[in-house]
């Protein structure tokens, strides 16, 4: 009688525990993936998808608490780009809200402003060289507010890819007083500060990072989990071109006069200082226990895994995630590289309970979920994987708490 209850007991939780993936690809699409666990053994399905982000989707930012995700449309084959909005049916389907035209190759997006009140998006534009933000009106719409767009100072680039600002990422402070934009081409994070009454922003002094660096993404930390003015601050740049991660103590100047920046480390990507070789960093993010910092790295390939047909001997290249653990005093230490069984991992994402990692592959159009032990930090085996048509861009977790967006 009681191991017949048990049965039913754990055959409603095996139902119960569905989680949504949300995949954006160049193929034109956003894909819903249903993450399924029973009893420990994964399956990562397709059950839905929307073509009305094309058709170049390159970024996903998801309000949760709300149901509705923000998809960026690049625009690789016009002179504009896009932003798409949607709300998300009860079975992870999306119901589209507005599709609206905006300068070109927005690449990044992030939500401010009061999260009871006023909120409005901030999109980094990477081939239009420009910043802008969006007021979010209701239920997804939203409407065009200002629009800065940067031009290089003297004397000019100085590596490939230089030839003109291509601000790559737009991120907000732990107190939501500041928007930073990681430009690539200018090797600047520029720094906004946020009108707590309007939301409109104003420029403050950019921190300068290394000539040549080529500033992607960055993340802030907090080892205290304390978000004031006050409290101890980091924030951990993802250099492109360098192939470096700079970590970097952040004070507050008075009267949200703008940021100060005092360089602590920098450590090599691939966690080895001794082995320069070429890769390109992409997503940053912290583990959701505060304790770990993820950085995905592209084109470089430093694993060799065998083949998935068993019947066939060709080994296959694979890219990698590399993790370094977090200190008070703003120091990494590298604890692992791990393949992400795939090319290219632009993008990659951790669930709220920080025991699953999602990687987009963009190159070998692929998801791959990973066990990740929250424990020490270590990423696992692969518990799924789906094939996804085109060039994966992003991959975010449909949950409250999820780590999205690195
Ligand atoms: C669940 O998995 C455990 C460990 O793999 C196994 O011992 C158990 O029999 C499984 N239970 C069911 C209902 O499949
Ligand atoms: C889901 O995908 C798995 C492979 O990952 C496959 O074995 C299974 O049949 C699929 N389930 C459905 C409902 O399509
Ligand atoms: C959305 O708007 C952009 C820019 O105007 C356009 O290129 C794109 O085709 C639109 N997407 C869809 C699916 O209509
Ligand atoms: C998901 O829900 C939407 C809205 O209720 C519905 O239109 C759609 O057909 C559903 N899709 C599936 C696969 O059940
Ligand atoms: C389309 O792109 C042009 C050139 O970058 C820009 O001037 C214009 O403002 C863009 N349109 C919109 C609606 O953002
Ligand atoms: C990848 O490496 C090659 C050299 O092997 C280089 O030409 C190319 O620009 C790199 N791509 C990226 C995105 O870093
Ligand atoms: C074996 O695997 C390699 C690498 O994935 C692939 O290029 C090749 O086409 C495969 N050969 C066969 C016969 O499937």
């Amino acid at each position: 009688m009681s191991g017949f209850r048990f049965a039913i007991i754990s055959a409603l939780s095996a139902a119960a525990s569905a989680t949504n993936l949300f995949v954006s690809s160049y193929s034109g699409d956003v894909t819903t993936l249903a993450l399924s666990d029973s009893n420990g053994t994964y399956s990562l399905n397709a059950t839905s998808s929307d073509p009305n982000c094309g058709p170049s989707p390159a970024w996903l930012t998801l309000d949760a608490s709300r149901g509705t995700l923000y998809c960026l449309n690049e625009g690789l084959t016009s002179p504009n780009g896009s932003m798409s909005t949607f709300t998300i049916n009860r079975n992870g389907s999306l119901k589209h809200v507005q599709n609206s035209t905006t300068i070109s190759g927005p690449v990044s997006g992030v939500i401010y402003g009061d999260p009871a009140g006023d909120r409005s998006i901030a999109l980094a534009h990477y081939s239009g060289s420009s910043l802008s933000t969006y007021s979010l009106t209701s239920g997804g719409r939203f409407e065009e507010d200002e629009s800065f767009t940067f031009e290089l100072s003297q004397p000019g680039p100085v590596a490939d890819r230089q030839d003109a600002p291509h601000p790559h990422e737009a991120i907000l402070d732990p107190t939501g007083q500041y928007i930073l934009v990681p430009d690539l081409g200018a090797d600047l994070i520029r720094v906004y500060a946020i009108d707590q009454k309007t939301n409109a922003i104003s420029e403050k002094t950019p921190l300068e990072a290394p000539a040549g660096s080529g500033p992607r993404h960055a993340k802030f930390h907090n080892p205290y989990k304390t978000a004031d003015e006050g409290s101890t601050t980091y924030l951990y740049l993802a250099t492109e071109l360098a192939s470096t991660i700079i970590s970097y103590s952040v004070s507050y100047l008075p009267n949200a006069g703008g940021l100060e920046f005092t360089q602590v480390q920098e450590v090599n990507a691939l966690g080895q200082l001794s082995h320069a070789r070429i890769n390109a960093p992409a997503g940053i993010a912290l583990s959701p226990d505060n304790r770990f910092l993820l950085l995905s790295n592209r084109n470089s390939s430093i694993f060799t895994l065998p083949n998935p047909d068993s019947s066939n001997n060709t080994a296959v290249p694979s890219d990698s995630i590399t993790t370094f653990s977090l200190s008070e005093s703003g120091e990494l230490g590298f604890v692992q590289a791990w393949p992400t069984h795939g090319l290219f991992p632009r993008h990659f994402s951790l669930n709220t309970a920080g025991n699953l990692v999602a990687a987009a592959n963009q190159n070998s159009g692929n998801v791959v979920v990973l066990r990740r032990d929250v424990a020490t930090g270590l990423i696992g085996d692969v518990v799924a994987e789906a094939e996804i048509e085109g060039q994966v861009t992003s991959v975010i977790f449909g949950e409250i708490g999820a780590v999205n967006g690195a």
